[in-house]
């Protein structure tokens, strides 16, 4: 039977402990750990969310504590009160080991059924179980820390933000769909029947509307929703630290973003961020074929089309003369390791990107072998070396296209992927601003042009004069934080010209009347006096994950949802009672169930 807490009141956490306690009276509350039984001896391990502690009964414990002390099972929930004292053998392994509480009064709380997994660091436990589970999965320690150690972060997030003059206001959930690339969640409304709300993908237009009322910094732990394929690090509702600023270029933006950055390092994890350097777009594409590059380690690619282009290897001369290039990795120090099976499961890898082949050069012991030696000059081979800089001991890997981006793409990829399969080590921060991303992109699926960012995010001014004429080459004054190769923050400085809002809404194919039936009222606000202003955005989630190393989103979430967007403690989504459907005038076409 489970009794009241009476007039028992905690006087301490159960991590709190040290030498200093000894001799105090204390009251503890938490779960029993684990109960060991001695005989005239017995230990139980209290927790709480800040640690553990070790309640002691024995000979001097009165009867009825010690025979109740014999009935905790594992996860019963105890109030403790005792003296706190030396232990005669000390536990090195837990921060309050050198003391335990003799306990002279114990209540048992709360009863427990053997839990279906244990409850220690490290479970081994499936993920599924621990997720339908998840209240017990969250009292283990290291998911208790992740959700303790992110309320930190979000804690100095808003001091930073309150000391650069940002106010946080809150935007609504149910609105009108702004677009950001995903496909909207929405709501039915009850009384318009047939209309719908949709849950913000980001609180994008709300933010740049309040800087048109005057707010002049905004910032918001904005909760999003987005309809995507998931990811590890992709969840269908995720917590932006969203902010917005008037009167304000690019650098003012970065400079506030780089500073948070710096701050939230240094106050949560003691780590001093150096200045974030910036690359452009272009530049990140050329030398890592990817727009998030992990620099923690080097495998530069390298174009080596000018080399090759007369060379008598077809597969090199023909994607140069269809317009595309060759271009190499040196993996450097690797060779060895790069043996011909591993090169044959990197070449399907690299094929399921589309590449076509790899063709590759190995450095051992000085004697320089290749996939493509038979159609090489020695004085080709040699010039390829030196541009790759491929050394005793280094592995050259090669992708030959007809279309130049995809090389990079195909590359960026392979780069990535050797390093994963080599082990390569990749340590500590990385941090980049990447600018100057292109403002428009080609989307072959629909034939045509979207925005890379969104359709709010100023063109560069050097670019608006051939906005109609070249849209390849117009670039945006979009800036994208990058962290150990994935993407922390996006932001952009916005259009605040309603003619160049209603162009490029033109350009990305919405007509007039179409644009103002779906963003008229940022049309019509920009008509009232709109402030120049820009802003960002950094996924929360992702940057917990990332300081505390996680290995996915979902270890950093306190209820978060896998992989087919379902929660599995609540089961849902759920179907609903009819009567609910027929309120919102809503029948569900049973064949697509
Ligand atoms: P963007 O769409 O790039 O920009 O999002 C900003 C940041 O939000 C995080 N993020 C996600 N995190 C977890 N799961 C997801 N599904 C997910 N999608 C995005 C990323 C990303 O960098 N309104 C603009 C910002 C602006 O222009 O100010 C926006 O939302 O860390």
């Amino acid at each position: 039977m489970a009794e009241a807490m009476g007039s028992s009141r905690r006087t301490h956490y159960c991590g709190d402990f040290t030498a200093k306690n000894i001799g105090e009276r204390v009251c503890v509350m938490g779960w029993c750990q684990r109960q060991r039984d001695l005989g005239s001896l017995i230990f139980i391990d209290l927790r709480d969310r800040t640690g553990i502690v070790q309640l002691a009964f024995d000979d001097e414990t009165d009867r009825d504590t010690f025979g109740k002390a014999f009935t905790v099972r594992s996860e019963y929930v105890l109030c403790a009160e005792g003296a706190v004292r030396e232990r005669s053998s000390k536990n090195p392994a837990i921060p309050t080991g050198d003391i335990e509480i003799a306990v002279d009064s114990l209540k048992i709380l709360a009863v427990a059924q053997t839990p279906p997994f244990e409850i220690t660091e490290g479970s081994r436990a499936g993920e599924d179980l621990r997720l339908k589970y998840r209240y017990l999965d969250l009292r283990r320690p290291d998911l208790m820390k992740n959700l303790l150690f992110r309320h930190k972060v979000a804690k100095v997030t808003r001091d930073y933000f309150d000391e650069q003059g940002f106010i946080e206001i809150e935007t609504p959930m149910l609105i009108r769909s702004t677009p950001e690339g995903a496909r909207d969640y929405l709501v039915p409304s009850r009384i318009r029947k047939g209309s719908f709300y949709a849950l913000p993908q980001s609180p994008q237009l709300y933010k740049q509307l309040s800087m048109v009322a005057g707010f002049d910094r905004y910032m918001q732990l904005a909760r999003c929703f987005r309809d995507e394929d998931l990811r590890a690090d992709r969840q269908p509702e995720f917590t932006q630290i969203d902010i917005e600023m008037s009167f304000v270029g690019m650098d003012d933006v970065l400079a506030v973003g780089e500073g948070f950055i710096r701050r939230v390092f240094s106050e949560c994890l003691g780590v001093d961020v150096p200045p974030i350097p910036r690359y452009t777009y272009r530049e990140c594409m050329n030398r890592y074929g990817s727009d998030k590059p992990d620099m923690r380690f080097g495998m530069e690619i390298v174009d080596i089309s000018d080399i090759v282009k007369g060379c008598g290897f077809p597969v090199f001369t023909s994607a140069i003369a269809d317009g595309g290039s060759v271009r190499g990795i040196n993996v450097s120090g690797y060779a060895d390791r790069l043996t011909r099976k591993v090169l044959d499961g990197l070449t399907d890898y690299a094929k399921g990107c589309g590449a076509k082949g790899v063709a590759w050069i190995k450095n051992i012991g000085g004697t320089v072998t290749s996939s493509f030696s038979k159609f090489m000059t020695e004085a080709e081979m040699n010039s390829i070396c030196q541009r790759t800089a491929c050394r005793e001991g280094d592995a050259v890997l090669i992708i030959a296209d007809g279309n130049d981006s995809s090389v990079l793409t195909q590359l960026g990829q392979l780069r990535i992927e050797t390093a994963n399969r080599l082990g390569v080590p990749r340590e500590g921060y990385s941090f980049l601003w990447v600018v100057e991303f292109p403002f428009f992109e080609y989307d072959k699926e629909s034939g045509e042009w979207i925005a890379m960012h969104h359709p709010f995010t100023a063109p560069l001014d050097e670019c608006l004069p051939y906005l109609e004429t070249d849209k390849g080459s117009v670039r945006a004054k979009a800036y994208d934080l990058v962290l150990n190769g994935i993407e922390l923050s996006s932001g952009s400085i916005r259009i605040t010209d309603p003619e160049l809002q209603a162009e490029i809404f033109r350009l990305l194919g919405l007509s007039d009347e179409e644009a103002y039936l779906k963003f008229g009222y940022l049309l019509d606000a920009f008509k009232y006096g709109p402030p120049p202003h820009g802003g960002l955005a950094i996924g929360l989630d992702r940057l917990v994950m990332q300081m505390l190393g996680a290995a996915t989103l979902r270890d950093v979430i306190a209820f978060p949802k896998v992989q087919n967007a379902s929660e599995l403690m609540t089961d849902c989504p759920a179907e609903v009672p009819q009567q609910a459907l027929d309120d919102l005038g809503i029948s569900i076409n049973k064949q697509e169930k």
